[in-house]
């Protein structure tokens, strides 16, 4: 049977990866098919929220937050249960970490276990990308450091895609703190990779000019730029990041750069507005936008546990059989 993902014929890629580490090496056939599978789980949510499937009975799914967080956290907590998959929730605070234990030989005990999937948030880059040398599970990289955060650049594009209906020639600006900003990182692999103008906005310290290498084109002021817009994607300013001061002042970056309705009312009638949260409202994003028609915010959550089930799904047991042959 031939499926469509939001009217793209998804052919089936032989699905082989194990883990989800970056979508810096990520195939547009890679990402249609996650795009696809989520869309299903999607409408399957619609119909029966609370009923699980049971894709993954019998698979144990390990929640790693070594990091804080709310949305992936619940996110990836809520798609395992879905799946009919055990979660188990690791609590970095009552673990042997906190004794001196390394990392490694932390994965390693978790391994001996046998779970089927370790979920891993850490605020060193590469974190996620070490633990598949010390386990047998598949690993998906919850946000490392300021490297990837590849489920949100997922569920981000699925949020675009279900919008617009395309990505291809759209233009998505993204303003804020860019230089701190692991989403930004996928959210730009994915977005190229599926055919989107990317540009980035931000004060030079905030915006460096090694992201022109990827594919994005660099402003630092806002105004000029926002007319041309389709998608607006607003990053908090990460202020626990920031050893020395990246901005002279709040209030100078809240003047240039705040997305308010007064400087909506200069852009596309159509422009939506997205935002990986948390939000520093009145500091990135004026609370008016926040809860205004044009915000996506709460799509972005509601989509993030598709998405979520879609990864499951692809890396612990392929693809659908309902993926075109
Ligand atoms: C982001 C993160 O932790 O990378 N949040 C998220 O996962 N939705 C962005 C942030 O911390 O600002």
């Amino acid at each position: 049977m031939e499926q469509e993902g939001f009217g793209i014929e998804v052919s089936r890629v032989a699905w082989s990866r194990k883990h989800v580490i970056g979508l810096a090496d990520w195939s547009r056939e890679e990402i249609q098919a996650v795009l696809a599978v989520a869309r299903y789980y999607k409408e399957s949510l619609r119909r029966t929220p609370a009923a699980p499937s049971d894709t993954l009975r019998g698979c144990t799914v390990l929640n790693l937050f070594f990091e804080p967080s709310t949305r992936t956290r619940m996110s990836f907590e809520l798609a395992g249960l879905r799946l009919g998959a055990r979660v188990v929730n690791f609590d970095r605070e009552f673990s042997s970490l906190l004794k001196g234990e390394s990392l490694r030989d932390t994965i390693r005990t978790l391994n001996a276990y046998q779970v089927d999937a370790m979920i891993i948030r850490h605020s060193l880059t590469g974190a996620p990308l070490m633990a598949t040398g010390h386990t047998t599970a598949s690993v998906i990289n919850a946000g490392d450091g300021m490297h990837e955060h590849p489920t949100q650049g997922l569920l981000d594009l699925f949020t675009i895609m279900e919008q617009k209906g395309r990505i291809e020639g759209l233009h998505v600006v993204i303003v804020g703190d860019v230089l701190h900003s692991r989403v930004v990182r996928s959210d730009l692999h994915g977005l190229i990779t599926m055919g989107a103008r990317v540009s980035l906005v931000g004060p030079p310290p905030l915006v460096p000019p090694y992201f022109r290498d990827l594919g994005a084109e660099i402003h630092h002021y806002l105004d000029p730029v926002l007319p041309e817009a389709d998608i607006l994607c607003v990053l908090r300013i990460q202020r626990e990041r920031q050893q020395k001061a990246y901005i002279p002042s709040l209030a100078e970056y809240t003047e240039l750069y705040r997305i308010t309705e007064e400087r909506l009312s200069r852009a596309r009638p159509g422009v939506l507005v997205m935002h990986p949260g948390p939000m520093n409202r009145d500091v990135e994003i004026s609370a008016a936008v926040a809860d205004s028609h044009r915000s996506l915010v709460l799509d972005q959550v509601t989509n993030g546990i598709a998405v979520r089930m879609a990864l499951l799904h692809l890396l612990l047991r392929g693809e659908p059989d309902w993926i075109a042959s």
